[in-house]
């Protein structure tokens, strides 16, 4: 099943693997936050090079960095943070928030 779902539809194949690198990543924040790590996501690097560097099969695409270590010093306060009620929508995008 999973063979025809994904076979010969290259971007279906290439979003998954954003979508699970994305999520693994997510993850990956959160369990180091919890054991007091902090983390830095990176987009800002030539796949290519990495790709050679860590010598990857074609198969595997580097969907992001991400630094872990320790924080020296407390993080700088946020300056603006979205109310939950304009991020998260009910049913539609224009349709009421969800309450914070
Ligand atoms: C998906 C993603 C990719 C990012 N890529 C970079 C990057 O390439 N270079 C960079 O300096 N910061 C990047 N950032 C931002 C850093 O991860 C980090 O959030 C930023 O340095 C500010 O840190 P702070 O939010 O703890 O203040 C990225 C953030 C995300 C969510």
């Amino acid at each position: 099943m999973i063979k025809n779902f994904y076979d010969g539809k290259d971007q279906l194949q290439r979003d998954e693997a954003i979508r699970s690198a994305s999520l693994a990543s997510m993850t990956l924040m959160l369990a180091a936050h919890n054991r007091g790590w902090a983390t830095v996501p990176m987009i800002g690097f030539d796949p290519n090079a990495v790709s050679k560097l860590l010598n990857l099969q074609p198969n595997y695409i580097p969907v992001m960095l991400m630094a872990v270590g320790f924080r020296k010093e407390a993080p700088r306060p946020r300056d603006y943070r979205r109310p939950i009620e304009e991020v998260v929508k009910i049913n539609t995008l224009d349709g009421s928030g969800l309450k914070g």
